[in-house]
């Protein structure tokens, strides 16, 4: 296994997002029953600050420039461990003091950051063992930031201390109304440590969790190149080898490294919590589901999730993979994440930490936003769930790793060309107010998203462009382009909220997930799976039984046989329910034998012709559909709308592609939010009188959405 790097692994989430199946998610439909209204929280909208890497004759005149684009907060500290200790055990909290203090005066309040994601030269120099190893076993070296084992007692403890005094410090201190614990966790060089202490730890963890040799033996089946261990300290990490890992411990490993991340996390958090009562604590993490860190884990204690949004940055990886230019392709994905980032906590409303203000870049530029997008990308976020935005960053630093990452203010100080957009946003934010910030989403469909899946599709891929973020991120385009609303869920969830659930190359199966789907199904909702369904065991064994295993009786077919495809292309011809011109099968066929379901398509190629490929069974009140072949974006689209459709899933608003619709409500108030990520003006049709809430206009007939152009309608 090789470890991508941040930009690698980003980038490939992206990989696969074809034009059609990427084509904008739009949605707006009435949910009666929704959950009611949170208690309203405060307003964050404000931005990411230095006064670390700014002359402090300069603070006073941010402060007031900030309070005057009239920013809430700031978010600071987070990179300073060097300042506030300057040496081991010796505490420097003047300067921030003061910091707070020309903010607050301002009326700008604080929320910390805890510093471990970049320990000082001096901690690194003394405690050498604190360095993270990479999958090829290589030591990483400081001098850039995250490069430190999450499971090392001796940085953990370190980390903790700091953390500690911070909060100690500040504490019963009116400016900080908040903390953010660490920066984006995982996200380095490396996505996973194989230290000799991260080996210790999975051992422990594996103590914990299989209580025998005996029973983990039996789970992972180490009787496999005579791999039984008799002693825990005996079991390894899945560094190079020789040959493959087990799967079952190298699933367990990731698994293990996610934990190690998040106890690392709660360490810091149970200090808060006791030091700190009255403040809300966080932490910050990208918003597409990679698998990286397990986030509904993550984020389950802390107060509400945070994610940080680049679009341009995507951009750029895009187009450095030869990928054509798209809004659409950008705007759905950063759906996506604001979907995840918002299903988390179960649909609770979520801050964007980050998000960009002008050129993203670290030794490169993204593009500069167009006029426009800043705001757009801001209402994005809203419309999608988000309560509060920090732009990044305030100033562009002249110095440092990231001296082309820009700001709201210039090199030079001059205004960035987003500026006064970035004023009109949080001006426009202010008077939608708290009710429309803190409402709530409710959405009628669930796509899956499994980790285990993810990490066991990842150690064991069957074909190697097989990817299970890919196939999710497919799906998710083509569900979205029908218009609908879409958690993104984890695979217990309660799916009795949804009329449809999606759930891409669901490998692993648990008993309890299938016993929920089943019920799902026979209550009268619509299940859409695929090839590879139900193979693995939780311990990542193979099914022993016929495929899709757990699932047989709710699929209503038997897998005759699974093929994965190269040279020897496949297709498929649709019956008439799913009309539409015959499709190319790409990665994978699996050959299904209906046991009582109806046959949606047949394979037309090779020694399979005439055989099943997608079914659909009824089952008590609902239909479980299984799309065997990983068809050409096209047909997925077509497919997957169609099932949409048939599950009762409606438009109530039609719109051009490139305009996004979606909807929060809060008792009996929506509001529409209108999204046109395209240059040009787009022209909505509206079945009624709406109120512009943004420009207090009414529209009636149709809307014209300018190019980049937000409408908040009620
Ligand atoms: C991330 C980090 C920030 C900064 C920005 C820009 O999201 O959280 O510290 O590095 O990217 O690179
Ligand atoms: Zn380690």
């Amino acid at each position: 296994m090789t470890s991508p790097t941040r930009r690698e692994f980003i980038g490939g989430a992206f990989a696969l997002m074809t034009a059609e199946s990427m084509r904008l998610p739009l949605w707006a439909r009435a949910v009666p029953n929704a959950a009611s209204t949170p208690s309203a929280g405060q307003i964050l909208l404000g931005v990411d600050y230095y006064p670390d890497q700014t002359p402090e004759a300069l603070w006073e005149e941010d402060s007031r420039m900030m309070s005057d684009m009239g920013f809430t907060n700031v978010r600071i500290a987070e990179f300073a461990w060097g300042l506030m200790e300057p040496s081991e055990g010796k505490f420097e909290f003047g300067w921030l003091h003061r910091a707070v203090e020309i903010l607050h005066k301002h009326n700008i309040g604080v929320i910390l950051g805890t510093p471990s994601a970049a320990p000082p030269p001096w901690l690194s120099a003394k405690y050498p063992d604190i360095f993270e190893v990479n999958a090829q076993g290589q030591r990483l070296r400081p001098g850039g930031r995250r490069f430190t084992c999450p499971s090392n007692p001796v940085y953990r403890k370190l980390s903790l201390a700091i953390a500690a005094q911070m909060a100690k410090k500040f504490t019963d201190n009116t400016g900080v109304i908040g903390w953010q614990i660490d920066n984006e966790l995982t996200l380095g060089s490396s996505l996973r440590c194989y230290c000799n202490f991260c080996q210790a730890g999975f051992q422990n963890w594996l103590r914990t969790r299989y209580s025998t040799l005996d029973t983990l033996n039996q789970s992972w089946g180490t009787v496999f190149w005579s791999q039984t261990y008799t002693d825990f300290s005996q079991i390894p990490v899945p560094l190079l080898s020789g040959g493959d890992p087990n799967p079952g411990l190298a699933l367990d490993y990731d698994r293990y490294q996610s934990y190690a991340n998040v106890s690392f996390t709660e360490e810091q958090l149970t200090m808060l919590r006791q030091m700190c009562p009255t403040h809300f604590v966080t932490t910050n993490n990208v918003g597409l589901p990679l698998d990286t860190i397990d986030l509904r884990s993550l984020f389950a204690k802390l107060d509400f999730a945070a994610i940080d949004n680049y679009p341009g940055f995507f951009d750029m990886l895009m187009a450095q993979q030869g990928k054509p230019p798209s809004y659409d392709g950008i705007a759905t994905g950063i759906s996506l994440g604001h979907d995840f980032a918002r299903s988390v906590k179960g649909g609770e409303p979520f801050m964007i930490m980050e998000e960009q203000s002008g050129k993203a870049g670290q030794s490169t530029f993204a593009p500069q936003p167009e006029t426009g997008q800043v705001r757009l990308w801001t209402y994005q976020g809203v419309a999608h769930g988000a309560m509060g935005i920090n732009y990044f960053r305030w100033d562009t630093a002249t110095f440092g790793a990231e001296e082309y990452w820009h700001g709201i203010l210039n090199h030079d100080r001059s205004k960035s060309p987003a500026y006064e957009e970035i004023r009109q946003t949080v001006k426009e934010l202010k008077a939608l107010g708290q009710e429309v910030l803190y409402s709530q989403y409710a959405a009628q469909s669930a796509l899956v998203f499994d980790y285990d899946c993810s990490w066991a599709v990842k150690i064991q891929p069957g074909h190697y462009a097989l990817d299970y973020m890919t196939q999710v991120t497919s799906w998710y385009g083509a569900i979205s382009a029908s218009r609908t609303g879409i958690d993104v869920i984890a695979p217990e969830a309660d799916l009795s909220p949804y009329k449809i659930v999606f759930a891409p190359l669901a490998y692993v199966m648990s008993e309890k997930q299938a016993a929920k789907i089943k019920s799902f199904v026979q209550g009268g909702g619509m299940f859409v799976t695929n090839f590879r369904l139900g193979v693995k065991t939780v311990s990542s064994q193979i099914v022993r039984t016929p495929l899709p295993g757990l699932l047989r009786d709710v699929m209503g077919v038997t897998v005759a046989d699974y093929i994965p495809i190269y040279s020897a292309k496949n297709a498929v011809k649709f019956a008439p329910a799913l009309a539409g011109p015959d499709g190319e099968c790409g990665l994978w066929t699996d050959i299904l034998q209906p046991t009582g379901a109806e046959v949606l398509a047949s394979y037309t190629k090779g020694s399979h012709a005439g055989e099943a490929a997608i079914t659909i069974n009824t089952l008590g009140s609902g239909k479980a559909v299984y799309i065997g072949a990983d068809l050409d974006a096209a047909s997925l689209a077509r497919v997957l709308r169609t099932l949409s459709g048939l599950a009762g899933i409606k438009q109530p608003l039609e719109v051009p592609p490139g305009v996004e619709v979606t909807m929060r409500r809060a008792g009996d108030k929506q509001w529409i939010f209108l999204l046109n990520h395209t240059a040009v003006s787009q022209s909505v049709s509206i079945p009624k009188t709406f109120t512009d809430l943004l420009t207090g206009k009414t529209h009636t007939g149709k809307i014209d959405v300018s190019g980049y152009g937000v409408h908040v309608l009620t």
